[in-house]
């Protein structure tokens, strides 16, 4: 049966209403989120985890975020130094992952962790946040797609790949920032940057006078098991850093630069004709879905700059470019 799908800009109560009752159940639903759209459960019942886990089609040794609804409410959760603290305040709400200490007894169920020692903290802006402090509980909540294939930043995405397995599909619009939460591991006065995302990596040098440390490659760490080579895969073949478009292929543009070939391309985008690297990310994952739909068989895609969220759009299109498995 087709998930129900609640617009949030009709009646707000009647949404976060029908969100806790489904989440009290031990039921998934899908949440809007500034990043993309989250796939969410209560985070310290087994059943509403495992729930996710089936629903995605994930593996079970990857970890999930845990979104609390204020900074007060993390450190029911998580160890804070000050460094990490001051992270916080300086981002929350916002899309930054915070990978702290896991306060012992604190409820999250270890399905959520993985069983690690830590736990991805993080508090979304606006509408989630209005649901966990109704809730109050932390919300596990992955992106709302089958593991492997493009995150939803649209109430309609998540309808289209995930409709048939939920119950609830909360519609908030197209999500604002586009791409997931950068995540961040703070280790004494050393920054780890596990995954780039919706905050520039330079923000964060910038606020703490630190220089953030990569990780080498897809990493294969425990601390992002999740970052797999293959991820955010279309159905067609995806090719980088094209100078031009051959015959048949899709074509992403960026910054409305002429690209030889269009004439014979099976269809052209842009992800900001102004060249705007938020806006770029914020159309990243609706284009890559539109392209894969013009039933080429291969996405051709201009260089992006890497600087700021050019960042996260390039970590997410290597991703779709990389090998598969399957
Ligand atoms: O923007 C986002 O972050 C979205 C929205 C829904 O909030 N969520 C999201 O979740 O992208 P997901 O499950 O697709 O990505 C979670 C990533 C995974 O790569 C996982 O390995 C990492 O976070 N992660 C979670 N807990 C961790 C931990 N304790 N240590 C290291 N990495 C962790
Ligand atoms: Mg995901």
């Amino acid at each position: 049966m087709a998930a129900r799908v609640i617009d949030i800009a009709k009646d707000e109560g009647l949404a976060v209403r029908t969100a806790c009752e489904l989440l009290s159940e031990g039921l998934p639903v899908a949440i809007p989120t500034e990043t993309v759209y989250g796939l969410a459960a209560d985070a310290t019942n087994p059943a509403a985890v495992a729930r996710i886990y089936e629903t995605k089609g994930r593996p079970r040794f990857n970890p999930l975020i845990c979104h609390v609804a204020d900074l007060e409410m993390a450190e029911r959760y998580g160890v804070f130094d000050p460094l990490t603290r001051k992270l916080a305040e300086a981002f929350w709400p916002g899309p930054l992952t915070l990978v702290v200490p896991l306060k012992a007894g604190c409820g999250i169920h270890p399905l959520a962790t993985a069983g690690l020692d830590t736990v991805g903290l993080r508090v979304p802006r606006g509408f989630a946040a209005a649901v966990i402090r109704a809730f109050d509980r932390p919300l596990a909540a992955p992106s709302a797609n089958t593991s492997g294939r493009i995150s939803p930043t649209s109430a309609k995405h998540v309808a289209q790949d995930l409709g048939d397995k939920l119950s609830l599909i909360l519609d908030g619009g197209a999500s604002l920032v586009g791409v997931e939460s950068t995540i961040l591991r703070v280790e004494g006065d050393r920054l780890r940057l596990l995954r780039p995302g919706g905050v520039a990596a330079e923000d964060i040098e910038h606020l703490t006078g630190l220089r953030l440390e990569r990780q080498d490659g897809p990493a294969p760490a425990i601390e992002a098991p999740g970052m797999l080579a293959s991820h955010y895969a279309p159905s067609a073949a995806v090719r980088l850093d094209a100078t031009d478009a051959q015959p048949g292929e899709a074509l992403i543009r960026f910054g409305g630069r002429p690209t030889a070939g269009t004439e014979t391309a099976a269809a052209v985008f842009d992800l900001s004709p102004g060249g705007d690297l938020a806006e770029a990310a914020m159309n990243l994952f609706d284009t890559l879905k539109r392209a894969d739909a013009v039933g080429a068989t291969r996405i051709a895609v201009a260089p992006v700059p890497d600087h700021g969220l050019g960042e996260a759009i390039n970590d997410r299109l290597a991703r779709a470019a990389a090998p598969r498995d399957n």
